[in-house]
């Protein structure tokens, strides 16, 4: 494990790609809010009934982040590009699509509703991620449902419970404690984040509200220091190799017939190259037409206008 910014100086090939992280939780616990506050849109209130249906992807620039989280990132102690966020449904009938979501992902979020703590689908990414050994974080979230909370705006999250009340901030405890205790049980040592030395021994327990967006900030940071500190050896990618990617969708677009959507994890993809398809029954040999990508920001399954990418 190497803290070194230039690692990579020898191999000019040799590139950091944007760290994967997927967010996993129970039904309704504000996984899609939660990302919409992060990129500022409101894919949630589009949904049918509010249940995600589909995996979404969407990319957020360091300089996003960066304005997000206020004085607790600065750009210039990262080299990574930002994150690319992969948004799972939490509904029960939806098991492939989390596991494909955790299998795909350098590093999750496990979202819990503070009040509702664990329920089965939390249970159940619990097992993808250690069956994946994906290092995860817990957001735990709708911290401004907690009967008497005062909202502080976009504020991280210490200087929001500080401005609680005694018993505002003794019931947050016990909810949070609670968590941590249901992790223990799936023999998980967590605390809250910001008594966690190590990462990759603990987990670390952000309290947020994806609605007021405290504790946001506090979030980016540490999945960013976390990416970049514990991640890198496995987002050095070289770009001048074959591409290798996750499908994350099969369905027709207009003006192009069937397209895929497909999370590129490593080399490079360009217009006219053959790729291989892992079909429902055999293997689909086929040519790349077009590549398109969403712009920043722009999460894949909700956008219409694609820019035309050359690779
Ligand atoms: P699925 O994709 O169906 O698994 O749900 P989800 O986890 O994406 O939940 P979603 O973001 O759709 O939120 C469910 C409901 O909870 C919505 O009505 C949100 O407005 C609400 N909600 C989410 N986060 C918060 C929060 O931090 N505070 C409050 N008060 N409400 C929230
Ligand atoms: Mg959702």
């Amino acid at each position: 494990m190497s803290d070194s910014h230039d690692a990579d100086a020898t191999t000019p090939a040799a590139t950091l790609r944007t760290p994967i992280v997927a967010v996993l939780g129970h039904v309704d616990h504000g996984k899609t809010t939660l990302l919409d506050k992060i990129r500022g849109s409101a894919v949630s209130e589009g949904e049918a009934g509010a249940i995600t249906q589909h995996i979404g992807a969407t990319a957020v620039p360091l300089s996003t982040i960066s304005d997000m989280a206020g004085e607790l990132v600065n750009p210039e102690d990262f080299d990574l590009p930002g994150l690319l966020y992969i948004d799972t449904p939490g509904h029960h009938s939806f098991t492939t699509l989390r596991s494909r979501g955790g299998a795909l992902a350098d590093i999750a979020v496990l979202v819990v509703d503070v009040n509702d703590g664990f329920q089965p689908q939390t249970h159940e990414a619990v097992d993808i991620l250690r069956r994946t050994q994906t290092p995860f974080i817990v957001a735990a979230n709708k911290v401004d449902t907690v009967p008497g909370w005062n909202p502080n705006e976009g504020q991280p999250i210490q200087a929001s419970i500080d401005k609680q009340s005694e018993r505002v901030q003794g019931d947050l405890n016990d909810s949070l404690y609670g968590i941590i205790g249901t992790l223990s049980d799936e023999d998980f040592s967590a605390d809250m984040y910001w008594r966690v030395q190590n990462f990759q021994k603990n987990i670390g327990v952000v309290p947020v509200s994806a609605v007021t967006g405290e504790g946001i900030p506090d979030l980016l940071t540490v999945l960013m220091g976390l990416s970049q500190r514990y991640m890198k050896e496995d987002i050095i990618i070289d770009v001048d190799g074959p591409g290798a990617s996750t499908v994350l969708e099969v369905k027709d677009t207009q003006g192009f017939g069937t397209t895929i959507d497909a999370v590129l994890y490593d080399g490079t993809i360009t217009a006219d190259d053959t790729i291989v398809v892992g079909g429902v029954n055999a293997p689909i040999v086929t040519e790349v037409r077009a590549l398109l990508q969403p712009k920043p920001l722009a999460e894949i399954r909700t956008e219409k206008e694609f820019e035309k990418s050359t690779r």
